[in-house]
């Protein structure tokens, strides 16, 4: 079997039709892939929230068998369409490798079926700008339909007390925003290094650094804007760092890096204020660290709180946020609309342009390009 290439969109419905469902239904999801994450985005929260896998299709059959066996998966079908055709599977996982993404979503949403896809849901703003649309469509035609771009940081309890002590005020008024992913370089043959299936360091980290600051732009006035810019291509078109200067309106400045050819890991959220800093020091829960850190200014006293978000991981709490929207009409932050708009400020971003690695400066040691 193989993957395949989506079927063309049907045309536009007739009637609208109700998705179907017991309030209190376990979830019915079918997986798009034996992606390598699944175990940590999906089975592991499956069986957290008691919701079912009921299907898996993957290019190799022997693959998706061997998947299905490890983790419980009701059945293995022949390809991705056949899952998305299941009429048991009421909601599809998309885990496939970013340039897959949007065209198997918008798939999925014309089969009447709730989506929730890997980051990024598209390979560019075209794409997004695609499935935000066709999303539009498809939920006039499947009432209460869902979707969501898995940006899981957001559910989880300690990026939600992030927030909120932000908006206390706690903090005072927000004056600079750092969101910092970097990892050590993947090998060579890596999904993520291959232009063709939109790899490069901003669509596999960089996305996460730079919707954080998006979302703290409520706090400072709205949307940033991109000021600056510096990146490194690891081959041609795919970056392999990138560190992103912004500034929002209220006059807040803010650094969005991101680098697939770190000498370590790090993932996290500061939030500078004119009187103390909020910090998520492990924005995706990698090192089991849950802490929100809070640090009142020298002028302000100086003292340092420590929070904690608990222990469930940032991927179960969205599959939480998901089948709720599904299950009851809960809100979705991270929808069609909301990836179209971050689409759109991916498209903003420079071209990257090549350096040697003994030319890769250390992060924040140079001044980016401003333009
Ligand atoms: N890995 C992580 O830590 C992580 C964390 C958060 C989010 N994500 C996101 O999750 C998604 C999957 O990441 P992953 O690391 O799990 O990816 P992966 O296992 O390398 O690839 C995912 C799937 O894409 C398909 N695929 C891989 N290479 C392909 C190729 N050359 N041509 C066509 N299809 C190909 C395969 O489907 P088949 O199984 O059908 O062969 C594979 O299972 C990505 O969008 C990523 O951004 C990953």
């Amino acid at each position: 079997m193989s993957g395949g290439r989506p079927e063309e969109a049907s045309g536009a419905g007739d009637e609208p039709q109700r998705l179907e469902h017991q309030p209190f239904d376990p979830l019915r999801i079918g997986l798009l892939g034996a992606a390598r994450i699944n175990e940590t985005s999906i089975v592991k929260p499956a069986l957290a929230t008691g919701a079912r896998l009921v299907a898996v299709a993957a290019r190799s059959r022997d693959r998706a068998e061997a998947f299905a066996a490890q983790h419980g998966v009701e059945r293995v079908l022949d390809s991705y369409a056949d899952v998305i055709a299941d009429s048991d599977v009421e909601a599809v996982y998309n885990p496939l490798a970013n340039s897959l993404h949007a065209a198997w979503n918008v798939a999925a949403l014309e089969a009447g079926k709730h989506v929730l896809t890997e980051k990024p849901s598209a390979s560019n703003h075209a794409e997004a700008s695609w499935v935000q649309q066709r999303f539009a469509a498809t939920s006039a035609r499947f009432a209460g339909q869902v979707f969501m771009e898995g940006f899981h940081y957001l559910y989880h309890p300690m990026f939600v007390r992030l927030l909120e002590i932000v908006a206390s005020g706690e903090v005072g008024e927000v004056r600079h925003v750092e969101s910092t992913l970097l990892m050590p370089a993947p090998h060579d043959s890596d999904p993520r290094w291959d232009m063709a299936l939109a790899g490069g360091a901003i669509m596999d980290l960089g996305c996460y650094a730079l919707h954080a600051q998006r979302v703290l732009g409520a706090h400072a006035g709205g949307a940033p804007v991109v000021t600056g810019a510096r990146c490194e291509e690891h081959s041609p078109g795919v970056d392999a760092w990138a560190d992103v200067e912004v500034v929002f309106p209220s006059g807040a400045t803010g650094l969005a890096r991101c680098s697939m050819t770190s000498g370590h890991w790090e993932m996290a959220v500061h939030v500078h204020g004119t009187r103390g800093s909020v910090s998520v020091p492990d924005l995706l829960y990698r090192e089991d660290d849950d802490r929100v850190v809070v640090r009142a200014s020298p002028e302000a006293g100086g003292a340092e709180r420590v929070e904690h978000g608990g222990t469930d991981s940032t991927y179960t709490h969205q599959l939480r946020v998901f089948t709720a929207a599904v299950r009851g009409g809960g809100p979705v932050t991270t929808d069609a609309d909301d990836a179209g708009h971050h689409g759109a400020g991916r498209r903003r971003l420079p071209r990257a342009r090549p350096r040697s690695p003994a030319q890769q400066p250390a992060h924040g040691s140079r001044p980016l390009r401003h333009f």
